[in-house]
């Protein structure tokens, strides 16, 4: 069945869901986009991911397309002319169509367009085994904490851990741990504290993380928002990611080495649980 997406104001058949070969997106990856996920039938944290959009577009100069009232209704839309009961809503915004020219056109006229995707998510078989991961330089540009389009290194990323016969790669600055290709990256301690690495420009500000650092310490566990090494990942009692389209995933092998026992730990477990159960809570 052809998906219905969203394209300046139309529903389209995606066959006729159509962009310029003049958007900024396509010339300069001159574009922002969110991930959203939808949990029966409904949106989870979309007022973070809608706030988050709003950051990377005044970062930006970016004008907003339409109000952030209009783009829930929007998102819902989709979601049921799809019937998309357990998925994904991506959103992207780009500088629209100009003349090439490095410098951002005077008045600007933004695209957005918007597509779901069908997937299995909160029961994914993959969450009761765990993932293994590589460790990878990042070569990325400096501004990471703005959820621009340009991805290409992250799908390089990805191809090297498919290369490796593993599923994802963390990236390494510097000697520490940035975050994953498209997820934030965690470790627990021995002592059971969670860490991961600090707000800042490295690493997108990921918004399960927000909510799972925020559950976390609403159940007494120990938060610590820094910088770590893959040397002291391996020796992690356990480690996980997140992010919308992960919720919390376990990561159980990191370069060949084991972690902790090669099983996903009770603390990912648990922080999963958790995250599932309030995220619908509040699910809109
Ligand atoms: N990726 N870090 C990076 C580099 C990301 O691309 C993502 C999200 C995250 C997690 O952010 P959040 O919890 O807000 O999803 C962290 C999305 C899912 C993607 O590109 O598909």
């Amino acid at each position: 069945m052809s998906r219905i997406v969203y394209v300046n104001g139309d529903y389209l058949p995606e066959e006729d869901a159509k962009i310029s070969v003049f958007d900024r997106g396509f010339l300069f990856a001159d574009g922002v986009y969110e991930v959203t996920s939808v949990l029966g039938g409904k949106l989870i944290d979309f007022e973070g991911h809608a706030k988050r959009l709003e950051r990377s577009l005044s970062e930006l100069d970016m004008p907003a397309p339409v109000t952030m009232d209009a783009l829930l209704e929007i998102h819902r839309e989709l979601v049921a002319r799809n019937e998309v009961h357990e998925g994904l809503v991506y959103l992207q915004v780009t500088r629209g169509a100009a003349d090439r020219d490095f410098a951002y056109p005077a008045e600007p006229k933004p695209s957005l367009v918007l597509f779901t995707q069908t997937k299995t998510l909160a029961d994914a078989p993959v969450a009761k085994t765990g993932i293994k991961v590589i460790s990878i330089e990042d070569q990325r540009w400096g501004r990471r904490d703005i959820k621009t389009v340009q991805l290409l290194y992250p799908s390089m990323g990805k191809m090297m851990a498919k290369a490796a016969g593993v599923d994802d790669a963390w990236m390494v600055e510097d000697g520490a741990v940035t975050e994953g290709t498209s997820n934030n990256a965690y470790i627990v301690t021995k002592a059971g504290t969670i860490v991961t690495r600090h707000l800042g420009n490295e690493i997108l500000h990921g918004i399960t993380r927000a909510a799972v650092l925020r559950f976390a310490r609403e159940a007494q566990m120990a938060v610590e928002e820094r910088s770590f090494t893959i040397e002291e990942a391996k020796d992690a009692a356990e480690a996980f990611i997140t992010s919308a389209s992960t919720f919390v995933m376990p990561v159980v092998e990191l370069d060949g080495a084991q972690i902790g026992d090669g099983t996903p730990g009770p603390v990912a477990t648990r922080l999963r649980e958790i995250y599932l159960e309030e995220s619908l809570k509040k699910a809109v």
